[in-house]
């Protein structure tokens, strides 16, 4: 018998008065006094779930069926028929209930009927998927993920896949995981071997921040490139938007600048989110219910909105002009706290911004210097409730502004001799940008918490699984 999934008879309606074999796990099992037991199945292919009427007179009603708790697996065969209760469209009438798989204790099973709290389930990465909530996010994410690659194909952007062990720090923040073969309980077996370069790669080598460096070799071949894959940061920033590994698409274009990407940036972001409003409504109708009542409207207006375009330098000045709000400094060259972010997303501009042309000290070695020589071709799009949600420049295309870039930042200038043949030989102006996939996906649901974004969160003095 054909197997047929939830979504498809929802979807789909030449499945209706048909024999339907699904297979799925029980979410609920309502038993009525009269020899019915009113089953609900989900098999995660979409929100809906399915109501399974299975009576008495099935063989195994009172030895198996009535003893279904949540998390059992079954394939279940019957009727496909308009329901006539209220609740539901559908219900199958079963012909047939197999008990694939039953659950050890149901008692103690941790995704149970009983309404738990997001932090509680948190611990329970392998079973969460099973709950409403996580399954939910999780097909946003996958529809986010293909919408991304989609856009940027259609675009002619190349997909390149750069390495996650690297040899380089990409962004010379220093904020990188070591990678290594040696013994970390053998302290005078790392000292020799990290001396003498006995290691099994012969040299330091880490976990990538960032593909960017190695991207931009692609793009100065092949003009239009993006990567997308995990990416690490050893930093201490235990909060709600800050992960130790996280997914971030890079993309880079030759022959461009600031104001092109950023632009461009912008539309990648608004096309993602309307496939979400596209393809995604009964995910969105879940999460208007549970998390944001708002929702929808808010994805709505995001795409119909202007971002706004503003000098960093003006930034300060409109925060100067209303320094009383704020308890931290206003300094020129100072990064922005996370409220007076807030406070320019939400109550100055009310709309997602793109602010540009940073102070060359808080950026990157890689970012292209101003006429100004004070700053460089950078732009962060802040949106409401997360900040920071993309980061991107024009990338310093002369090798002498990037070598006293290197210099001034302190960096080991062997390291970077690879990166300055890109200038070296046939440089062109390029630029691109980076989106942290679990902040769009955070922005879309409007979850709090960056852990429930990503199926198995890493984050300071967590690592399970
Ligand atoms: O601003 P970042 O550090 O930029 C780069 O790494 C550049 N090399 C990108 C490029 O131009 N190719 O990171 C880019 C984005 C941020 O805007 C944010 O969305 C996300 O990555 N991000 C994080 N997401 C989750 N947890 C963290 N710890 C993150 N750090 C950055
Ligand atoms: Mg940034």
């Amino acid at each position: 018998m054909k197997k047929t999934s939830i979504v498809d008879i929802y979807t789909q309606n030449n499945y209706l008065h048909k024999v339907v074999t699904i297979y799925g796990w029980i979410r609920n099992n309502r038993l009525s006094k009269i020899g019915i037991s009113f089953l609900t199945v989900y098999d995660g292919s979409s929100t809906q779930t399915i109501q399974i009427v299975a009576s008495k007179l099935l063989s195994n009603y009172y030895t198996e069926i009535i003893k279904l708790t949540i998390g059992c697996s079954v394939k279940i065969t019957g009727n496909l028929i308009l329901s006539k209760g209220y609740l539901q469209v559908y219900e199958i009438q079963a012909k047939y209930v197999r008990i694939l798989g039953w659950i050890d204790h149901p008692e103690l099973y941790p995704i149970s009927a009983k309404k738990h709290t997001i932090e509680h389930i948190r611990n329970f990465c392998h079973l969460r998927p099973r709950t409403s909530l996580i399954g939910v996010i999780s097909r946003i994410r996958s529809t986010v993920f293909q919408s991304l690659n989609q856009f940027l194909n259609s675009y002619g952007y190349l997909w390149v896949s750069t390495p996650i062990i690297t040899s380089i720090d990409a962004e010379g923040a220093g904020s990188m995981f070591k990678v290594s073969m040696l013994d970390i309980n053998n302290r005078s077996i790392i000292k020799n071997n990290l001396n003498n370069n006995t290691d099994f790669f012969k040299k330091k080598v880490f976990l990538t921040v960032s593909g960017q460096l190695t991207l931009e070799a692609y793009a100065c071949a092949l003009s239009k490139v993006y990567s997308f894959g995990p990416t690490f940061r050893a930093e201490n920033s235990n909060t709600k938007k800050h992960l130790t590994e996280f997914w971030m698409l890079e993309v880079e274009k030759s022959f461009s600048n600031i104001n092109e990407i950023f632009l461009f940036a912008e539309k990648l972001l608004k096309n993602s989110i309307m496939d979400v409003l596209n393809n995604c409504i009964s995910e969105l109708l879940f999460l208007q219910k549970t998390i944001d009542k708002n929702i929808i409207n808010r994805l709505n207006n995001f795409i119909h909105t202007n971002f706004i375009i503003i000098n960093y330098t003006d930034v300060i000045n409109i925060l100067l002009k209303n320094k009383h709000i704020f308890t931290d400094d206003i300094v020129w060259g100072k990064d922005l706290s996370s409220n007076q972010e807030k406070y320019l997303v939400h109550v100055y501009f009310k709309a997602p911004i793109i602010i540009i042309n940073y102070p060359k000290m808080l950026k990157a070695f890689y970012m292209k210097v101003n006429d100004d020589n004070k700053t460089v071709a950078a732009f962060d799009i802040l949106v409401p409730q997360i900040g920071e949600i993309i980061g991107g420049s024009a990338r310093e295309d002369r090798i002498q502004y990037l070598d006293s870039r290197i210099s001034e930042m302190g960096l080991n200038k062997k390291d970077y001799d690879w990166y300055k043949d890109l200038r070296r030989y046939g440089t062109v102006p390029h630029a691109g940008f980076g989106l942290g996939l679990e902040r769009l996906i955070l922005f879309i649901t409007g979850i709090k918490n960056i852990r429930e974004v990503i199926p198995f969160p890493r984050t300071v003095g967590r690592a399970d699984f």
